[in-house]
């Protein structure tokens, strides 16, 4: 496994894969790797010749008052992870070579990245769609894997895919979950024993409005109180939001119908979760 910082020498490595013909898979992280990274990288490894891991906690996802500086950095943990899973390259760029003094460029995905988690995040995806369109560039990736737990990142930049035209596929692979249902996520690390009780009622809330819809609840509001409920019965929550979207467009929608997205966001203590299913009433929830 080869660990590079530069950009350069990066897209020189490569260049030399791509002209034999061979296909990149890329997996971009910011760290502190858990179970649902590894199963990014797997199916990244079925599917390429070359997997290169990037780890980079990018800084202009971040708001004002959000967590950049405790966020979790594990690089000696995850550099063992990458070279057990077989990794081929672990991409460690600098902030300062992302980021040069003079950098003036973003890529915004608009209307989609103004609801759900963009309301209270409103530079985060904008933050996201850049720093991949300059992840995607660098390691000239044939595909590039993303969890579904963070699925409107990952609607997304299939969108900005779509819209610019990227010589890329991107792969949606299923939130991995704990035993008892919570979602796998970096930002668990932050929670107390008694926090980490109040984050299952995520997958409870979520789980309640599957087994509703799939008993024939149409009504959105019925739905989405049910959930209020459930979440407001932990101590330390409060709901950022939840809602029910049609799982294209991101906008919400008035009775269930057939590509539905439920996605809620909730402050446990001082973290903020994030969870979601889709449901596809043709072939029941996924
Ligand atoms: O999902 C994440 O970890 C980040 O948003 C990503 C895609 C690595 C971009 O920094």
């Amino acid at each position: 496994m080869v660990i590079i910082e530069s950009i350069d020498k990066m897209k020189n490595e490569i260049t030399a894969y791509k002209e034999k013909g061979l296909s990149i898979g890329l997996v971009p992280t910011m760290g502190c790797l858990h179970a649902g990274h590894i199963s990014l990288i797997k199916k990244a490894i079925e599917e390429n010749d070359i997997v290169i891991v990037s780890i980079f906690v990018n800084p202009t996802q971040f708001g004002p008052n959000e967590d950049f500086d405790k966020y979790p950095r594990t690089r000696k943990k995850d550099l063992e992870i990458c070279r057990t899973n077989s990794c081929d390259f672990v991409l460690l760029p600098q902030s300062d070579e992302m980021y040069p003094e003079d950098f003036l460029t973003f890529v915004e995905v608009k209307s989609l990245g103004k609801v759900l988690c963009g309301i209270s995040r409103p530079t985060h995806f904008r933050g996201v769609t850049t720093i991949l369109t300059k992840l995607f560039n660098i390691t000239k990736a044939t595909r590039a894997y993303f969890g579904q737990k963070d699925a409107q990142q990952l609607i997304i930049v299939k969108k900005m895919v779509e819209d610019l035209n990227m010589d890329i596929e991107i792969i949606g692979c299923s939130t991995v979950r704990e035993n008892d249902g919570l979602a796998l996520s970096s930002r668990n690390t932050y929670l107390n024993d008694e926090e980490r009780k109040d984050g299952l009622l995520l997958y409870k809330s979520l789980t309640l409005a599957k087994n509703l819809i799939l008993n024939g609840e149409k009504n959105i509001e019925v739905i989405k109180k049910e959930m209020e409920n459930t979440i407001n019965s932990g101590k330390n929550t409060s709901i950022d939001y939840i809602e029910i979207v049609n799982s294209k467009t991101l906008k919400p929608v008035s009775k269930v119908e057939d590509n539905i997205l439920i996605a809620l966001a909730v402050k446990v203590g001082n973290t903020r979760l994030i969870d979601n299913i889709f449901i596809d009433l043709r072939e029941k929830a996924i």
